[in-house]
């Protein structure tokens, strides 16, 4: 059976941890689109494992494949795979051979693309690993692949073809000045270096047929999606949104099994229980804003209630950059961004995750539906236009208070107030909820159901 794991939102929804709460029932978990822009966090009896490109079943000790469908930094990979070796586990990671790699050009030139659209306001936020890029050279049949980097004689070939025109487009129509990343004889000794460390460690796969053999042994496989609907570059907020599929019919694509293996199993929906947004393009439930992020914000009151409330959900739940500090964007949960990926994704449960986040609050708002030209919208608009246009329209919930979340064992034992708010997500979306998020660790997590 296959379980696929997709973020409704807008990344950043906790589906590392579900994936670490149901991979004990799976064999494989497999990642099947996106790179190293993920940031996937176990924690487990308070230690915490992030993880940007390699699958989080790993913590479990489960095998973890990189699908055809990702793009692969091999440096990353290398890195996460050495980190997690120092820290006393021995990931057993695979890799298509069709998935394709980043290259150094791909993050150069993703970042210089990021501030020529700048000034249009275009410009998405990405994460500066090159994503873009390398999709951009697959769909345009020049990217390398995992199984280039085994042949010297194709990786060369490869590189031959594509670097000049790279350094064309960086030095001619963007005007830097190119150096090593755009190197063919330096990209070649360095990628099969990366290629020879691949085969070392047998880790290249024929990703479709190694996951139909393991169905056929009788093994659990489970797809961990990266990013989330409404990133999803055809179902999301365009051109705000990621390149590639986080929603479910990526998990077929981009692994190789066929759809019906897919929809044969199920599908949870990973929901953080307010909204969180790296990077630019609309939210019509957002509260205050963060400047070059939010359209036209260029700092609210911070004594204004609005303000007050975002930084109350901003400093509870976390939402400042790793990396940076920065303050994430936040606001209400937005239902109809939440209907819209019940529909495309065909959820068949769902995982609520950061309750504890909103307790304490006397009310708990939700965009219900929107106003769009005078009329009321319980979905999206498929147009990122329209989409900014929409104003949300609210409903409020009792809030509820703190408890003990490690002593709540039971659906009963969760707070009324909070159980009447996920009993209205859950008819909202027509999913019943598996498990609810109490906390960022394993035990703070209510289990009411398994997929397996
Ligand atoms: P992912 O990208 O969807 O895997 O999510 P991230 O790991 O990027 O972001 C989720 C953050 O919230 C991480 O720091 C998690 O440890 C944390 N987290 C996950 N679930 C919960 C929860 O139920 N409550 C709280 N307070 N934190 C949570
Ligand atoms: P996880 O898997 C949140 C956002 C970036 C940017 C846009 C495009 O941890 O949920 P990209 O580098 O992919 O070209 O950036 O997508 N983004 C994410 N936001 N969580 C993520 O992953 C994200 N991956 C990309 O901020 O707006
Ligand atoms: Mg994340």
């Amino acid at each position: 059976m296959t379980v696929t794991i997709v973020g409704s939102q807008l990344g950043d929804e906790g589906k590392g941890r579900v994936v670490d709460l149901y991979g004990d029932g799976a064999d494989v978990i497999v990642r099947y689109q996106g790179g190293d822009n993920a940031g996937h966090t176990v924690v487990e009896g308070g230690t915490e494992y992030k993880l940007s490109l390699i699958p989080s079943g790993v913590i479990r000790g489960k095998i973890g494949v990189l699908g055809n469908g990702c793009v692969v930094n091999p440096a990353t990979l290398f890195d996460e795979i050495d980190e997690l070796k120092e820290r006393g586990l021995d990931p057993d990671v695979r890799v298509s051979e069709r998935a394709h790699v980043i290259l150094p050009y791909h993050r150069v030139l993703d970042g210089i693309e990021e501030d020529a659209k700048e000034e249009d306001d275009l410009s998405a936020g990405t994460t500066g690993r090159g994503i873009g890029p390398t999709y951009e050279d697959k769909a345009g049949r020049r990217g390398v692949r995992i199984g280039d980097l085994l042949d010297p004689e194709v990786l060369r070939a490869r590189l031959e073809y594509v670097v000049p025109q790279k350094r064309a487009l960086a030095e001619d129509v963007f005007g830097i000045e190119t150096g090593e990343e755009f190197d063919i004889d330096a990209l070649y000794e360095q990628y099969r270096e990366y290629g020879r460390r691949i085969e070392e460690e047998d880790m290249a796969v024929n990703g479709g047929s190694f996951l139909a053999d393991r169905i056929d042994d009788g093994d659990e496989i489970m797809m961990e999606g990266a990013q989330g609907t409404s990133l999803d570059i055809d179902h999301g907020s365009y051109p705000y949104v990621t390149s590639s599929n986080p929603t479910t019919g990526g998990a077929c694509t981009g692994t190789g099994l066929p759809p019906t293996a897919v929809g044969q199993g199920e599908v949870i929906g990973i929901v953080k229980a307010y909204l969180s947004r790296v990077g630019t393009g609309p939210m019509p439930t957002e509260l205050g804003g963060v400047e070059g992020q939010t359209a036209g914000y260029t700092g609210g009151d911070p004594d204004s209630d609005e303000e007050q409330m975002a930084t109350y959900i901003r400093d509870e739940g976390g939402e400042y950059g790793t990396v940076t500090g920065r303050p994430r964007r936040v606001g209400w949960l937005d239902i109809p961004m939440l209907r819209h990926a019940a529909r495309v994704n065909g959820f068949t449960g769902l995982a609520v995750n950061h309750v504890d986040v909103l307790a304490g609050l006397d009310e708990v708002t939700v965009g219900h539906s929107y106003t769009l030209d005078g009329e009321e919208l319980l979905t999206m608009p498929a147009t990122t236009e329209k989409w900014g246009e929409c104003e949300a329209n609210f409903r409020t919930f009792d809030g509820w208070d703190p408890v003990d979340w490690s002593a709540v064992e039971s659906w009963e034992d969760l707070p009324e107030n909070c159980r009447t708010y996920l009993e209205y997500i859950s008819d909202e979306l027509g999913a019943d909820i598996y498990c609810v998020g109490m906390g960022p660790d394993r035990e703070d997590t209510l289990v009411l159901d398994s997929p397996y």
